[in-house]
């Protein structure tokens, strides 16, 4: 315990040292994605931009975060409500330098600060270090072919950055200028909140420009500094849904390159969805229109047919889902095949060797090894034995109306087509059930069960025929 304290102590004086102090803007309307949903909730790859920008901020040592929120109320902290982050309110939004002044008080004086934003989601780590490696005030710019919009960086006959004009007050010249301002920047909090104080509005748009803290460092004989990213991607801003479309084609990208790295056949990459993270062993075969959503475990080996949807799985190695299947939270056992036209639903557990075959449903239930389930049929709260073969068409019928029953089938049971479970039933191990049977109450080990209605036929009879 002692120790403990010491090291809080140590790490404490260690932070006044060190600390970064990262603030995500985020309180902008976004007016151009024409939403009742604040931007930053809109998703990428399934997450929103938000949260990818606080996932990879938090990737940076000894830092803490806040976000500046705004436009559209409480609804950013609200659903997002789980971020190790600080919310601030910025009331109005008059401006990234006004949203900036709002973060301050929760800044210590000797932190260095980070700006980042929440519509930039592809920011990268590795970018954000190399700024923060910069002396004095760093920014990180990029040069583009069509800067239209961005704040421009104006350089002096050294090279040497001297202010940021904004678009909008820029003149024809400086609006030839190709280096722009990402916005991102880094600098020392008590410089900071300095230059902060100092900030008018004085401009087009009579905003506090956080960009006019460029021309006070430069005034002041402070380093300006700037670092550029590895890719333009990481800098751009969803301001409309093109953008959001287009980043996410960028990102998708990306993470099917990290699978192909790792050893996964893609066979079509501008065709798989990955939303969410995605762990896969060797020879994985993924076929085209395959989604793959939140944690998702493939084995060795596996294989996914084309259109198929993953949710929340664990598939184990060597299984293959054909075409057109829908799984989700679910275990899927080694050697295992499933579909095509198969739905397996959450809190589905399939063992070994399990056969799953075309418009079969499977929901909350257990299927031991080597049971098959070739066709048409729907088991539910079920708890399946191993070498079942249940026939074409079966049913469990798990719900009266009011409550769920639960069906258990033991070993080597085979149940003939078109057979109704009326559960709660207990099918004994060796059971056999009759086709066309409704089983209402619990079938005998080692016996053969069936219930039908006595076949008959009737002579002479006549089919109706139409009178002319
Ligand atoms: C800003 C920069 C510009 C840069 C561009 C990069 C300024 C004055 N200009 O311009 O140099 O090229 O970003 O995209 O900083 N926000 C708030 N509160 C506010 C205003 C904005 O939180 O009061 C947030 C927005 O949610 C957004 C970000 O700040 O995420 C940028 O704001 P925006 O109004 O889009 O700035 P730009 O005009 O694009
Ligand atoms: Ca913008």
């Amino acid at each position: 315990m002692i120790t403990l304290i010491c090291l809080l102590s140590y790490k404490s004086k260690f932070r006044k040292i060190m600390a970064l102090s990262i603030v995500i803007l985020a309180a902008g309307q976004g007016t151009r994605m024409r939403s009742r949903l604040p931007k930053v909730l809109h998703r990428l790859a399934g997450k929103t931009l938000l949260e990818h920008v606080v996932e990879t901020a938090a990737q940076l040592p000894d830092s803490h975060i806040q976000v500046v929120y705004g436009h559209g109320g409480n609804q950013v902290p609200e659903q997002l409500a789980q971020l190790p982050v600080k919310w601030v309110e910025q009331a109005e939004q008059l401006g990234t330098g006004h949203a900036m002044m709002q973060a301050m008080p929760g800044i210590a004086p000797e932190d260095q600060v980070l700006v980042l934003y929440g519509d930039v989601p592809l920011i990268k780590v590795d970018t954000l270090s190399s700024l923060l490696e910069q002396e004095g005030l760093a920014l990180l710019t990029v040069e583009l072919e069509e800067a239209e919009g961005y704040g421009r960086i104006v350089r002096n006959a050294h090279g040497g950055i001297e202010r940021i004009i904004e678009h909008k007050d820029a003149s024809e010249q400086e609006r030839q200028i190709s280096e722009i301002n990402t916005g991102i920047m880094a600098c020392n909090a008590t410089q900071m909140s300095a230059w902060l104080q100092r900030l008018g509005n004085d401009n087009s748009q009579g905003e506090y420009y956080l960009t006019d803290l460029i021309e006070m460092a430069v005034n002041e004989g402070i380093d300006v500094s700037s670092a550029s990213p590895q890719t333009e991607a990481e800098v751009m801003g969803v301001n409309d849904r093109s953008q959001l479309a287009m980043l996410e084609r960028v990102f998708q990208q990306e993470q099917v390159e990290a699978l192909m790295r790792d050893g996964v056949t893609v066979m079509d990459p501008a065709r798989l969805d990955i939303r969410g993270t995605v762990s896969s062993g060797q020879d994985v075969v993924l076929d085209i229109n395959v989604i793959l959503e939140g944690k998702v475990e493939l084995g060795e080996g596996v294989q996914i047919g084309a259109n198929t949807f993953v949710r929340n799985c664990k598939i184990g190695d060597g299984v293959i889902i054909k075409p057109h299947c829908v799984l989700e939270d679910a275990e899927i056992g080694r050697l295992s095949t499933i579909g095509p036209f198969a739905r397996i639903r959450p809190e589905t557990s399939l063992a070994e060797n399990v056969h799953i075959g075309n418009f079969v449903e499977i929901k909350k239930s257990s299927v031991a090894n080597n049971s098959k389930i070739n066709h048409l049929s729907y088991v539910g709260d079920s708890e399946v034995g191993q070498d079942v073969n249940i026939g074409a068409g079966t049913i469990t019928c798990n719900y009266d109306g009011a409550y769920k029953h639960k069906t258990i089938i033991g070993d080597n049971v085979f149940i003939g087509s078109d057979t109704q479970l009326i559960a709660p039933v207990t099918v004994g191990n060796g059971a056999t059930i009759g086709a066309g049977s409704t089983i209402t109450s619990d079938a005998p080990e080692n016996e053969l069960s069936l219930s039908r209605t006595k076949q008959i036929s009737l002579k002479g009879w006549k089919r109706p025929v139409k009178k002319k």
